[in-house]
């Protein structure tokens, strides 16, 4: 087991930056999500890790060790990959045994970690067939048995889930949780679910167009986000963001909108008529005739207990989630909202990043 850490690390590939001067240790033990959108970043960062792919600048560390120009089989640790990669003439039983023959080790061993590993995973009825006689679900069991078959100092897992119904994912979901916890086994797994992220992590760092946005717990990122992006990648839906200007004449504790204002929960630290985007969960949003600022209903959408009201706030369209017993507008309606001031949250409008505000 090991700590892995990026150190300044900055992958380009001919004009594209894919990664950008990213700083990140992943903790002995620790499963760290690297979450993002498609295209910012995270597969590159974990073929560096592997060394599948090389670093154009910076350095990456595996345990006490700078592996930066080690070789991918020097380095010691294990690749699960979305598509499996399972090497489909060989049975279930060799392809888990592929990487302790790749290493050498002696056949009695072999036979051992197999055995074992395969029963860790439910695998032991499958270990004579091929890959092409497997399910989705236990093709990626068997993927995850051959990582894990080694011991190796890190795992690094790149959607493994992707390909799995919603079921499946849930279930497997947990069971690498459970697995890599009772392994303590350094991870760094990589996905674009947020709620996979959620679930899954320890820590969340979040990336966009390559550049780290927020390392955190699932729970910090999701109540304190750092910045604008972060605020409304995380959540399902994620933040409603709306555009406005503190009201400096009442010390700045209400955000102007376009129909109306937000309360803020507490002094902020500015006075001046500052642009500002003013963040609220779904949840923290509720329909009031009495609100304080108005909105248009352009789609409601009924999720058995609860219904996301989908509106226009002048030209941005924000959610409001709440429960179907507190009954449900119209399409068309104009209707008020109201803000929890416990959940709103200001962002600089320049800088996107989040304010600081201080209790009274
Ligand atoms: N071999 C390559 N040559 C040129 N550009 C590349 C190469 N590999 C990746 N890129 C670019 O680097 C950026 C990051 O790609 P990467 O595959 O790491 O994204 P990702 O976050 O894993 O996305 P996804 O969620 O879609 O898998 C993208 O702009 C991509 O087009
Ligand atoms: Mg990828």
């Amino acid at each position: 087991m090991a700590r892995l850490s990026f150190e300044g690390v900055t992958k380009r590939f001919d004009g594209v930056v894919a990664v950008d001067n990213l700083d990140l240790e992943v903790n002995d033990g620790e499963l760290m999500v690297l979450l993002g959108p498609s295209g910012c970043g995270k597969t590159t960062a974990l073929r560096m890790v592997a060394g599948l792919e090389d670093v154009t600048s910076g350095n990456i560390h595996i345990g006490d060790k700078v592996v930066t120009d080690v070789e991918p089989k020097d380095r010691d640790v294990a690749m699960v990959f979305q598509s499996y990669a399972l090497y489909p003439h060989l049975t279930v039983g060799k392809n888990i045994e592929f990487p302790l023959r790749q290493r050498k080790v002696e056949k009695a061993e072999r036979e051992r970690l197999v055995v074992e590993t395969a029963a860790t995973l439910g695998l032991s009825a499958l270990l004579d067939r091929r890959p092409g006689q497997l399910s989705g679900g236990q093709r990626q069991r068997v993927a995850l048995a051959r990582a894990i078959v080694r011991s190796p100092q890190a795992f690094l897992m790149d959607e493994p889930l992707s390909n799995l119904d919603a079921t499946l994912r849930t279930q497997t979901r947990a069971d690498i949780v459970t697995l890599q916890d009772r392994l303590g086994t350094t991870t760094l797994y990589v996905t674009h679910d947020q709620v996979e992220a959620m679930t899954m992590g320890d820590r969340i760092a979040v990336m966009s167009a390559g550049v780290l946005q927020q390392v955190a717990a699932p729970q910090e990122i999701y109540e304190t986000p750092a910045n604008v992006f972060v605020a409304g990648f995380i959540g399902s839906p994620g933040m409603n963001l709306l555009k406005g200007k503190l009201d400096p004449t009442v010390g700045a504790r209400v955000v102007r909108i376009e129909t109306g204002s937000v309360p803020v929960p507490a002094r902020v630290a500015s006075n001046r008529a500052d642009d500002v985007v003013v963040g609220c969960r779904p949840e923290a949003l509720s329909i009031d005739p009495e609100g304080t600022f108005g909105a248009k209903v352009s789609i409601v959408e009924l999720l058995g207990s609860e219904v996301h009201v989908v509106c226009r706030v002048g030209e941005t369209r924000i959610v409001v989630r709440q429960e179907v017993s507190r009954g449900r507008p119209n399409i068309g309606d104009e209707i008020m909202l109201r803000a929890d001031p416990d959940g709103v949250h200001l962002f600089d409008a320049a800088t996107e990043k989040r304010m600081a505000v201080s209790g009274l």
